[in-house]
């Protein structure tokens, strides 16, 4: 018995979001097949799997960002919140409500202040308090508040690398999200910053949903509650984080997280 079907049994709950038989196809090529998951509100669901096995595939359909792909085409199901993620929400709102931090920080070439502030104004707000008010709570949030709060009016691309994640991070909550898709967030920081990220993981979830794309398979083992294993568009296996590690059910799952391949 799978995760999800032990939560059906337990009756506990529908996921914040639950993914059936997802099909995904760039032209002709298929890229995810047959996907089901279902992913906890709350919690931290890391995705792994060797390149190419469409990870991050599968993390832009949860906000729609394929969409922007000539010639993508997705069967299948993807519910959010109970309401059809495709044909229920305007495409807007929805990535308001499921925002996404990149590979690559990629800071606005404006202020601090203005990167966090840009968001919100998009969604209309001007109120100078009030804006002052979310540039420190999302800065607070994302753990670089104290290393920018006399800087704020300095240029972002003035941040180190790390620096300049977190702001990506920050610019994302400023929008209050629901849910938090991260494609390999640390990949390009040095291990102090990857560690101050990763802390920032246990904080974030007590508030956001976090899906999080990830190479380093201690870093899945350190901040997610569960995790799914992708290999050439399918996943493999989906379960509690631990029982992926240490007792998993695959051959496929063990020879990867073992690194006898990938
Ligand atoms: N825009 C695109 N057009 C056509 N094919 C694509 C496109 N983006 C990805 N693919 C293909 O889909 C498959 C999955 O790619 P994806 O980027 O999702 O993998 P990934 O698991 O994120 O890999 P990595 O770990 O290297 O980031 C690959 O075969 C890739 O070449
Ligand atoms: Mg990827």
């Amino acid at each position: 018995m799978n995760v999800i079907q032990e939560r059906y049994k337990e009756d506990k709950w529908m996921g914040v979001v639950e993914v059936k038989d997802l099909d995904l196809y760039y032209g002709s090529t298929q890229a995810l097949k047959k996907i089901n998951l279902s992913i906890e509100k709350n919690a931290v669901t890391a995705l792994i799997g060797p390149s190419g096995c469409g990870k991050s595939t599968f993390l832009r359909t949860l906000n729609r960002m394929n969409d922007l792909i000539e010639g993508v085409r997705i069967d299948g199901q993807l519910l959010f919140e109970g309401k059809d993620l495709y044909k229920d929400f305007d495409e807007i709102e929805l990535r308001k409500r499921i925002g996404m931090v990149f590979q690559r920080p990629n800071p606005f070439p404006m202020s601090i202040y203005d990167n966090i502030a840009y968001g919100p104004r998009i969604h209309g707000l001007n109120d100078k308090n009030k804006l002052d008010e979310i540039v420190e709570k999302s800065l607070k949030g994302a753990a670089l508040w104290d290393e920018v709060k006399d800087r704020l009016k300095k240029n972002a691309l003035g941040l180190s690398g790390g620096q300049q994640q977190r702001l990506c991070i920050a610019r994302t909550l400023a929008v209050e999200p629901e849910i938090l898709l991260m494609d390999e967030p640390t990949s390009a920081l040095d291990p102090i910053s990857t560690s101050k990220v990763e802390e920032l993981m246990d904080t974030l979830k007590e508030k956001y949903t976090v899906i999080i794309v990830t190479h380093n398979m201690q870093q899945a083992g350190r901040i997610s509650d569960y995790t799914a294993f992708f290999l050439s568009g399918e996943v493999v296996e989906f379960s509690k984080t631990e029982d992926i590690f240490y007792k998993p059910k695959d051959k496929r799952t063990e020879d990867y997280i073992t690194g006898r391949f990938g």
